[in-house]
């Protein structure tokens, strides 16, 4: 008896079968569909995929990276995205109207890029503009959505990676005398910190209770004005972590990623980007010893590939990235299948004014990296 599949008609929902595909059977079908379709088609995939995925990726990188390779690439028909749901859009933003860009698995989204939204950014911007006039400038990580990478080109200001945060505030300050950065306000904290900025010049913007949290509330001393918005990933990582090893391991050094919170940044060693911290356990001497405060998919390979390294978590009890893992091994292949059938599936499309005032921010970053 013909059973019908309900789940088959959905869009953006992957028919069960997939799921019962054996590994081997579904990696030698990727490899069959990437000799099949050669330069018609290009994977990129960030440093936190799982490794099921990121072997059949054409490119790895950090955001950076992959929004700069994304860029370059004119000969791709198809670029299926193996990251999250900002990256898929920045592809689609910076690549040609003949091009499709698909992101593999539509759940794929980023928790600290949805801590801002549109409206929130509009609403704050006239209630900052009533306390501060014409002093600010926005600055965007990129891990936002479209929507908020377009305001900030329409308002003179720039995307930012954890790659090039540092020159692009230098940049902002020459500009205006404040910045409101959006949505990390760790990375903006410590990037800002970094710069010369006191803690005391920074205020926190609560885009839920539409207010500034001030540090001791003096309202002119502000030149910093942070989105109170987080990584669930990073925030993982505390200070108690970092003072366990200390107590037990002098000889382990920290690295972390600047979306840790100010006090664990502090009590690092070192800290910088993903390909900061790639590159940092790359040139480390043989037998050296690693705390890593970073994904744990990105942790987990530094260690598998540097076996002479002692490489361990910051945090013992921490995840991966509970999104960026939506894209597995089942999605890609169901992605690609559907791109050889002529009917692709969770094809990511921003529409044209919000694509061309995003780029315009995404641009002012590229003039300086
Ligand atoms: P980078 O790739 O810029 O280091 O950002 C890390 C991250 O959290 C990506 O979602
Ligand atoms: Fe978003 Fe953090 Fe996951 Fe990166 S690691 S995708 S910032 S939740």
């Amino acid at each position: 008896m013909a059973r019908i599949n309900l789940f088959e008609k959905v869009e953006g929902t992957i028919p069960e079968k997939y799921k019962y595909r054996p590994v081997e059977e579904l990696a030698a079908r990727v490899r069959e569909i990437k000799a099949q379709l050669g330069n018609r088609l290009f994977i990129p995939g960030h440093h936190y995929q799982k490794n099921e995925v990121i072997q059949f990726a054409d490119a790895a990188g950090d955001s950076l990276q992959l929004a700069q390779i994304s860029a370059e690439n004119r000969e791709a028909d198809y670029i299926v995205f193996c990251g999250v749901h900002f990256m898929a859009e920045t592809a689609d933003i910076l690549t040609g109207d003949n091009q499709t860009v698909v992101l593999p698995d539509m759940r794929a989204g980023c928790s600290m890029a949805d801590m801002a939204d549109i409206e929130q950014t509009e609403r704050a911007w006239i209630a900052l503009q009533e306390e501060f006039g014409d002093t600010m400038i926005p600055l965007t990580y990129v891990n936002s959505t479209a929507a908020i990478k377009a305001f900030v080109g329409r308002n003179g200001g720039a995307t930012v990676t954890s790659s090039n945060a540092r020159k692009m505030l230098e940049w902002a300050f020459q500009q205006k005398k404040r910045i409101l950065f959006l949505p990390d306000q760790h990375l903006g904290r410590n990037t800002a910190f970094d710069l010369g900025v006191e803690l005391s010049e920074m205020g926190l913007w609560n885009p839920l209770k539409e207010e500034m949290e001030y540090p001791d509330g003096k309202a002119d001393d502000i030149k910093m004005i942070l989105w109170k918005g987080h990584c669930s990933v990073h925030e993982n990582f505390r200070l108690e972590h970092i003072e366990q090893l200390r107590d037990t391991e002098q000889n382990r050094k920290i690295l972390v990623h600047p979306e840790c919170s100010y006090e664990v940044v502090q009590a690092s060693d070192l800290n910088g980007s993903t390909k900061y911290i790639i590159d940092v356990i790359k040139a480390a001497e043989p037998g050296s010893k690693w705390a890593v405060g970073t994904e744990m998919n990105l942790v987990q390979r530094l260690a598998s590939q540097h076996p002479d390294k002692d490489i361990i978590s910051l945090n013992p009890e921490m995840c991966p990235c509970l999104t960026m893992n939506r894209i597995d091994l089942p999605h890609l292949v169901w992605s690609l299948e559907r791109i050889i059938k002529g009917e692709p599936v969770n094809v990511i499309k921003v529409n044209k004014q919000t694509a061309s005032d995003a780029k315009t921010a995404i641009e002012r970053m590229f003039a300086f990296v």
